[in-house]
């Protein structure tokens, strides 16, 4: 048989030669400024407790939190995501420490902007680490729902609070309706105008969230049969809603909205980026930096390889941002 070749216009194969060549079509880059760290603090001065079902993430004291983040802004990732786990005994019906102008959260917000002022500090506006149920805010007076415009006007005001401590953006994680718009409103009157919303604005219901609700101790909710986080993240069936909450969180004043979890919602980071300007973020959650740890664990998946996959997916799918508990590693691996 004579070596016959095949008439054929195209061959993009062409285009995979060498991986100088592939790098000149290279659609879609990772780097740690589009990284945002998500961080567990703790109170007193413990040593470093890591996570049963996250490897490698640990709760911090306030003191190895400040090195955390000198050291997660020097390898060149711009903003972290704090988030408490407070010690149950200040945990009630009604979330009240979330308002105690000395709590966890302030205090180390407070801690972090002294030592790192140009690291953007990102933090939950939600009562969830507060509530005894671990419901996101107050229930109404048959505890069959959660209140939404009382736990709208708790949220404005720990929103404040946390702006005055040196927030740079306020986080709303409750996805009850209006938040934004009041936390807006709320932040302006304390004169707090240069104070950013970065809206969980597509924020489903997912089961992706199991570790991290071990992180900061607020599992009860997750398993109340009757009243169900349901009732106000979305449900993962739907696409179209998710454009709706967009839409909304923009109008009501969200500087930049996010898509979570991100990488079973590729299509709907797709769909928000095409159907706004505002910037998008994504938060690739607990369970999903779990499972490839877990795999990789198991000798099933390449971490390394793993990891970069996913994040360059939900890069790729549209998000201008990741939150992402891999965001240290991936610096690291990027330094060199
Ligand atoms: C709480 C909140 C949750 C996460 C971020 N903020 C969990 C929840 O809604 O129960 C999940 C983050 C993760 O799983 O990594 N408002």
């Amino acid at each position: 048989m004579p070596n016959e070749k095949l008439v054929l216009t195209h061959r993009p194969r062409r285009l995979r030669r060498f991986a100088s060549r592939r790098a000149m079509v290279e659609e879609t880059v990772l780097r740690p400024a589009d990284l945002i760290a998500p961080l567990f603090v703790v109170d007193g001065s413990p040593a470093p407790e890591e996570i049963g079902s996250m490897p490698g993430v640990f709760r911090l004291a306030i003191a190895d939190l400040v090195k955390e983040c000198q050291e997660i802004f020097a390898l060149g990732v711009p903003a972290v995501a704090l988030f408490p786990k407070l010690d149950p005994k200040l945990k009630d019906e009604n979330g009240t420490e979330a308002l105690n102008p000395q709590t966890l959260i302030l205090r180390a917000v407070r801690a972090v902007k002294q030592a790192v002022p140009e690291l953007s500090i990102i933090t939950d506006v939600a009562l969830d680490p507060y509530t005894s149920h671990g419901h996101d805010g107050v229930l109404n007076a048959e505890k069959d729902n959660v209140d939404n415009d009382r736990t709208v006007a708790i949220l404005a005001q720990m929103a404040v609070m946390q702006a005055e401590a040196g927030v740079d953006f306020v986080a709303p994680s409750d996805m009850m309706d209006g938040r934004v718009g009041a936390i807006r409103k709320a932040l302006d009157a304390a004169g707090y105008t240069d104070t950013a919303i970065m809206a969980y604005s597509v924020k489903y219901n997912s089961a992706y969230y199991g570790p991290f609700r071990d992180a900061v101790g607020s599992a009860q909710a997750a398993g109340t049969r009757l009243l169900s986080k349901a009732t106000y993240q979305m449900n993962p069936a739907n696409r179209r809603e998710a454009i709706r909450e967009m839409q909304l969180d923009v109008a009501e004043g969200a500087d930049v909205v996010m898509v979570k979890p991100a990488g079973a919602y590729l299509d709907i980071i797709r769909e928000v980026r095409n159907a706004t300007r505002t910037p998008v973020a994504a938060y690739q959650v607990s369970g999903e930096y779990s499972q490839i740890h877990a795999a990789a664990r198991l000798g099933w998946l390449d971490l390394v390889r793993t990891r970069h996959e996913s994040l360059l997916a939900i890069k790729r799918a549209g998000a201008d941002m990741i939150l992402t508990y891999f965001a240290k590693d991936i610096a690291k691996a990027y330094k060199g």
